[in-house]
């Protein structure tokens, strides 16, 4: 099945879909949780009644706490079906669309706000990703960003795709140029390694290891390794960031 923009359903299901992840989280999709969408929302200046998309909002854990705790005018966008019907029986009076960030169906200038929460490493293009960001915010809009980020050499040896935020990493400086080369300057920036090291710390408590976590999702024998095993040399981070379309 495709949705508008290209998206395809995979025929592996992507790790954001799977209930071990939502299991280990607790929450959002991700490293961070709500208190890291508190943050980001709480350095924004955003008022009640602020128009806000949630661009891959998931299973709606954040879409929740703007519309009902912040009061903002919020719409949902993501292209999972499975995730948008999570979304939906959480906060029954969101507005929900089915789209992908490469092609949104917005008007211009529109939203004060776009909320995007480890999304941007999925979408395949960065750049008109951020592009179409560019386009349906209003002038002074924000984008309020989080997501993995990647350094270190990558490595020719055997890497396991995981149908998840690692594969595709882009390094900060890539993320931060194609901003700026958009139209977008950089008001708040905050180091978010440690929120990944602690879900990584959650994972090991619940399955012994990284690699036993990765066996379960994605039926890995033993020997075989995803991310963060020394043969692939590619080291993540995480960050989160506040940026203003000039
Ligand atoms: C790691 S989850 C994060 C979900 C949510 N933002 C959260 O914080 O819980 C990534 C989300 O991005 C969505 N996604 C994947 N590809 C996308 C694309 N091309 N455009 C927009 N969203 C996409 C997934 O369906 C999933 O809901």
């Amino acid at each position: 099945m495709t949705a508008p923009g290209g998206y395809e359903e995979r025929m592996v299901q992507p790790l954001y879909e799977r209930e071990e992840l939502a299991t280990v989280t607790g929450g959002p999709l991700r490293p961070g949780g709500l208190e890291l969408t508190r943050k980001l929302l709480d350095h924004s200046g955003l008022l009640p009644g602020d128009p806000v998309l949630d661009l891959g909002c998931g299973s709606g854990f954040s879409l929740e706490l703007m519309t009902r705790a912040y009061n903002f005018v919020t719409i949902g966008m993501d292209p999972s079906s499975l995730l948008l019907d999570q979304a939906a029986r959480r906060v029954p009076e969101a507005n929900l669309l089915r789209a992908t960030a490469n092609a949104l169906p917005c008007i211009d200038g529109f939203f004060a706000a776009l909320v995007c929460e480890c999304v941007l490493s999925l979408t395949g293009d960065i750049r008109q990703t951020v592009r179409e960001m560019h386009r349906v915010l209003r002038t002074g809009g924000m984008v309020l960003l989080s997501d993995v980020y990647s350094f270190g050499k990558e490595s020719t040896a055997t890497f396991v795709r995981t149908g998840s935020c690692v594969d595709d990493t882009a390094d900060l400086a890539a993320v931060t140029q194609t901003l700026d080369a958009s139209g977008f300057e950089m008001l708040h920036f905050w180091e978010c390694t440690d929120a990944l090291k602690q879900l990584a710390g959650q994972i090991i408590f619940d399955y012994g290891s990284l690699a036993g976590f990765w066996n379960v999702v994605l039926g890995l024998s033993p020997g075989q390794c995803a991310f963060g095993c020394r043969q692939t040399g590619k080291k993540l981070g995480y960050y989160a960031l506040i940026a203003r379309k000039r």
